[in-house]
Parts: structure tokens; C-alpha cells; sequence
């Protein structure tokens, strides 16, 4: 059994804390920017391949404390290299320091790196190692003097689903679009409309979850490449991550943006990821847009001033937010943007405020309840 870190946005710690419980995960902790549990190589590739919210999955190969560069090296020596590495392995070791008597990045690299050295030559007797294989990339981090070597068994960062091939100006992360999605009350029964839908990350993130498509299936991650991990634990957690998919779940989704050409990008990505059943998308400028229905639910990132567009017209795009949605109170409104003067703008104060970090600019997701929906017969009243 291995720790494994999952590391987060700050912000979204609780979110993904939420999706390590519901992927059966045990042994659960929570720090800034990380949720840790444990599990062995199945863990990793399930982690990898479903988790919606974070950044990258890591693998913990040691902790031990080090104020010198002496407990440094014997505490990366200490790690059985010869397992992990290949001869070819094209290892970089990153370095981070907080708080520590080791404050020198460079040198925790360096030093770490010949320690890796120094053990991989007790198996292989070569002066230099040539790294024209599979990449590892490695993070040792000292906190307060105490070191954590991890692998990044991830890759590139989870927000890369794949699917997102043309970009539009501003586009939000993927991991923070379906962490908007899971915030809100929105269920595949209920109506969700993004109308500022860029390149579509909330309508195709919330059709994900609809349909039960595992974020990471369009694309490949480090460990794959990993000899440690036998390539048929990858290929069983894809198997049971394609066979879950509920292909016959088609909520009703509605995108639309004032810009044509993101409209087309959105659609053509919505058709990578699978989900443009599921999508109804159309250039609409907000201006002469009617609510498609009742009880529906509006998940937006509309520009904000600092980003994007005319601070005029992004002010007359939140009053007429607030404007259409007054007229039916049935609608829930979620709404991320770092305009201060929004809830004014909009011309109510919100049910509920969140301070999310949409890269590094700090937001807050401003959430309007409306009216629950009536029952169905036969649901219960709890
Ligand atoms: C921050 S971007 C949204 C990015 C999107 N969430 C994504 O992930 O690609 C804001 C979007 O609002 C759109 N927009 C700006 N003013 C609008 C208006 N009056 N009506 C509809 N869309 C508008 C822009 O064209 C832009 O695509």
C-alpha cells in the first residue's frame, strides 16, 4: 500500500475529498491544495482516469525529515531506485522548499539527483545514464524540514481531458468546470443552460457527469509509460471505466454564446467528448435569450472585466442576467466572476458565496436558489 496524493486548486479541496469518497478510496487526509489516501497500482489508475477536480495524482515513495543536505541524500538514497527506474529512464527531479533549513532549490535537486544516481549505479554499472525513456517526473518538496519524494503518475495535468482541441479566449479549466457542475444543484433530470458557453467546459463537463464518462478516457497519462505498473491494471480500469458509461442518459443542455466562432469550437469539442447528444448549442447573444423551460439550472463564467471584453458591457450583461432570471423563479443561477460589484449589478445579494481561484485570479461563485422542483410520484419527501 502507497500514499497517493491527489492535488487540488485551493479552493476545491473539499470537492475532491468528496470524489475520493465516492471512488472508495480510504485512509483519507486533507491539506492545502491536497487530498492524500491510499492505495496501490489499481488506485492509481482509477484516480488518474475518474477523478474530475484535481490537478495530478501522485505517488508517495518516501517521507523523512532532513535539516541537512547529509539526511537529504541518505533519505532519496534510502528509496529503492532500482525498482522503479529503468536503465533508460528519463527522470527530472523538481524541487519545492516552504519553511525549511534547506532552503535552496537547486541544490535539493541536485543533491537528490545523484543520490538516484549513486543507487541505480548499485544495479546498473554505467557512469551516465542516457534518460531516452519513458519520462518520471519526480517532486521532491520539503515542508518545514520534512521531505516528500513523489512520482507525478499523472503526466501532463488532469484539467487536459483531450477533447478540447480549439481553445476561445479564457477558457476555464476543466477540473474547476465540473467542480462548478458539482457545487450546484444541478441533476441530468433538471434543465442546464450555460449561456456564455466559450468553448462549452460547463455543458460538456456536466454531460460527463451525466453520462458517467470518466474524465481521463481521451487521453494518456506518464504511469502508462511506468514499468512498475503492469500495463493490465490500466487496461482493466479503462474496461470498467468504458463500461460504466450510461450511454442512453441524454440530459437536456443548453449552451449558447453572443460568438459564433466559439459556438462551432464548443460543438466540436462536445462531439470529441462524446456528449453532443446531449448538447444543444446556438450563437445567442444574452440579450434575446428566453429560459428554456422550468426548474432549470444556469451555470456561467461570463467575461469579467480584468479578462475580457468592454467593463460596459460585461456591467450590462450581469443586469441582464439578473433582469431574465427574475422573471421565473423556478431557475437556480450559479455564477463565477472576480467583478466585485456583481451581486449589485445583478441586483440581488446571493444565497450562498464561494471563493474559488480560477487560475490565479480570485472569484467568487455566487449561488441563487430557486424554487425546488415538484416531486415526482413516488419520490420521497426527504
Ligand atoms: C470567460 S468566457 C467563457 C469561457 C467558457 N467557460 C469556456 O470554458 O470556454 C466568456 C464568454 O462569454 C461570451 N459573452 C460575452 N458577452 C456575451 C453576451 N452578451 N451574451 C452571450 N455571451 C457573451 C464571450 O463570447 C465568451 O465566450
Amino acid at each position: 500500500m502507497y500514499r497517493i496524493i491527489a492535488t487540488t486548486s485551493f479552493g476545491l479541496e473539499s470537492i475532491v475529498k468528496r470524489e475520493a469518497i465516492d471512488l472508495g478510496f480510504t485512509g483519507i487526509t486533507v491539506s492545502d491544495g491536497a487530498v492524500e489516501f491510499e492505495g496501490g497500482f489499481e488506485e492509481i489508475a482509477r484516480a488518474n482516469l475518474q477523478f474530475r477536480c484535481a490537478d495530478k495524482i501522485m505517488l508517495v515513495l518516501g517521507r523523512f525529515k532532513a535539516a541537512s543536505f547529509e539526511e537529504l541524500f541518505d533519505g532519496v538514497y534510502g528509496i529503492n531506485w532500482q525498482d522503479i527506474l529503468e536503465k533508460n529512464a528519463n527522470f527530472i527531479i523538481n524541487g519545492k522548499s516552504v519553511r525549511s533549513t534547506l532552503s535552496s532549490v537547486p541544490a535539493v535537486q541536485s543533491v537528490a539527483e545523484k543520490a538516484v544516481i549513486k543507487k541505480l549505479q548499485t544495479k546498473y554499472s554505467i557512469e551516465r545514464f542516457p534518460k531516452t525513456g519513458s519520462t518520471y517526473s519526480l517532486l521532491v518538496s520539503v515542508l518545514k524540514d520534512e521531505v516528500t519524494v513523489s512520482l507525478n503518475t499523472s503526466g501532463g495535468s488532469l484539467h487536459k481531458r483531450g477533447y478540447r482541441a480549439a481553445q476561445v479566449l479564457a477558457p476555464l479549466k476543466e477540473t474547476m468546470a465540473a467542480a462548478l457542475v458539482k457545487l450546484s444543484y444541478w441533476n441530468k433530470d433538471r434543465i442546464l443552460l450555460d449561456p456564455c458557453c466559450g468553448s462549452g467546459t460547463i455543458a460538456i463537463e456536466a454531460a460527463m457527469i451525466a453520462k458517467n464518462i470518466a474524465p481521463g478516457l481521451f487521453r494518456t497519462f506518464d504511469s502508462e509509460k511506468h514499468s512498475c505498473i503492469p500495463a493490465s491494471v490500466w487496461k482493466d480500469e479503462r474496461a470498467k471505466a468504458r463500461g460504466a458509461i450510461v450511454q442512453e442518459c441524454v440530459p437536456t443542455i443548453y449552451a449558447s454564446d453572443i460568438n459564433a466562432h466559439a459556438v462551432e469550437i464548443a460543438a466540436s469539442n462536445a462531439e470529441k467528448a462524446c456528449v453532443e447528444d446531449c448538447i444543444k448549442f446556438e450563437q445567442i447573444p444574452f440579450n434575446k435569450l428566453t429560459l428554456p423551460g422550468k426548474y432549470g439550472v444556469c451555470i456561467a463564467n461570463p467575461p469579467y472585466s480584468e479578462r475580457m471584453g468592454d467593463l460596459k458591457d460585461t456591467e450590462r450583461l450581469y443586469r441582464d442576467m439578473g433582469r431574465l432570471f427574475k422573471q421565473d423563479p423556478t431557475w437556480s443561477v450559479y455564477i463565477i466572476t472576480s467583478h466585485e460589484g456583481f451581486e449589485k449589478l445583478y441586483g440581488k445579494k446571493a444565497d450562498k458565496k464561494r471563493k474559488l481561484y480560477n487560475g490565479n485570479v480570485k472569484t467568487d461563485y455566487y449561488q441563487f436558489y430557486g424554487l425546488r422542483p415538484p416531486k415526482k410520484t413516488g419520490e420521497s419527501n426527504d
